[in-house]
């Protein structure tokens, strides 16, 4: 067989999507599975926006549109994002996507030289590196603890930089961790990266979903001075319960969006037109689902951050957003269920599957060895039920 090219031997796959597809398969085959290890929310998306979709298919909006998406949906995104944010974008800054995923990947693609380096604060969502790494340049992580409430400080961040930093993304509130910085957090932040001249992408995906009246702010609120270089990634997919439409967006710079425009332009082309036309609904409607969504998440995340701090060996930090708890199980490893020895968090996921049919992501895979993801986009009756799986396979180990 001919070669393959050498930069996809530079990725390994996902391995939130390899798990979660190890879970299927096994459901499939009749075990019975809960499973924590997907990023998307248990909703189905709401009924006002799926027949915004299905209206967008009966008027016929079913063919090409711009390649960085319709003026339409570009004006709903950058009037959510003014009201959100404080901070005004124009028409051609912003490109919508196939996806947030595919924004920040677009980005890699515009902006990251063979040996450039991009900082990333870990715990870090598993994209981050491999698309770094996809383009030839360095992911430069910088690892933070739950004292620290992971998140990256500002002598960390000073630390990292070099003359070779391309760029720094910072992710609030944070997949996997669910941690939100603060307005002055954001500040301090923003004081060092005035220093040094690098592009500034803020994925804030998760934005919409904080719990406890936590005041998120986007650092570009706290910091308007830098927008020329910083670009908000976004999208519908969590916020709205659509992660199957695939519409996420990028705003900032101009000259980024145009180079987005004339790669998106050789790529896929426009993101899908129906989709594009529902989203415009989701941003454009009472957001009266997003509340009941949140108010469902808050309760979940109270449940399982106490119910996983009961269990021994486990220590769970309270997240301030988005849909996961990420707590540490390094009491638990080194332990064994008779022959079976816990090692790593790899061993202690693979355990947890084998021996009670439950399915969370290891913290390797973010950065965090010593730690899972466990997602709480899950019904309150599924939560019980793997409280009780982990406290019985917890239990075992000695
Ligand atoms: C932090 C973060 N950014 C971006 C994405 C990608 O979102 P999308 O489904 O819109 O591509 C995800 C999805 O898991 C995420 O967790």
């Amino acid at each position: 067989m001919p070669r393959f090219a050498e930069r996809i031997s530079r990725i390994q796959p996902s391995a939130t999507v390899a798990i979660s597809g190890k879970a299927r398969q096994l459901a499939s085959e009749g075990k019975d599975i809960v499973s924590f290890s997907m990023g998307e929310p248990d909703f189905d998306t709401p009924e006002h926006i799926r027949a915004g979709g299905a209206a967008a298919i009966e008027a016929g909006h079913t063919r090409y549109t711009a390649a960085t998406g319709t003026p339409e949906l570009k004006k709903a995104v950058l009037a959510a994002s003014a009201r959100r944010r404080g901070v005004e974008h124009q028409l051609d800054e912003v490109a919508v996507s196939v996806g947030a995923k595919h924004a920040l990947f677009n980005l890699a693609l515009c902006l990251y030289d063979a040996g450039d380096e991009v900082i990333i604060p870990a715990p870090h969502w598993v994209s981050y590196p491999a698309q770094v790494e996809f383009v030839g340049a360095v992911p430069v992580v910088i690892e933070t603890t739950a004292d620290e409430g992971f998140k990256v400080s500002p002598d960390a961040l000073k630390g990292a930089l070099t003359p070779k930093t391309k760029a720094v993304v910072l992710c609030s509130p944070s997949n996997p961790t669910g941690s939100a910085y603060t307005e002055d957090e954001l500040k301090a932040l923003a004081e060092v990266l005035r220093g040094h001249e690098c592009w500034i992408l803020v994925d804030e995906i998760y934005g919409e979903l904080v719990y406890e009246g936590f005041d998120q702010k986007s650092l570009l609120t706290v910091a308007p001075d830098l927008k020329e270089r910083l670009l908000i990634i976004d999208g519908v997919s969590k916020t709205y319960a659509m992660t199957g439409w695939r519409i996420g967006w990028t705003i900032g710079n101009a000259d980024v969006i145009a180079a987005v425009n004339k790669l998106q332009g050789q790529s896929t082309t426009n993101p899908c037109a129906v989709a594009q036309a529902a989203a415009r609904v989701a941003l454009e409607s009472p957001q009266d689902a997003i509340d009941e969504m949140r108010t469902a998440f808050e309760k979940r995340r109270d449940r399982i951050v106490e119910g996983l701090n009961a269990i021994e060996g486990i220590e769970c930090r309270k997240p301030e957003g988005a849909f996961y708890a990420f707590p540490s199980v390094e009491g638990l490893l080194g332990k064994s269920d008779g022959d079976r020895k816990v090692s790593t968090d790899l061993d202690f996921c693979d355990y947890l599957l084998d021996s009670v049919g439950m399915a969370v992501v290891p913290g390797t895979a973010f950065g965090a060895p010593g730690h899972v993801r466990i997602s709480y986009a899950a019904s309150m009756e599924q939560i019980e039920e793997g409280l009780k799986r982990l406290a019985d396979a917890a239990g075992r180990l000695s």
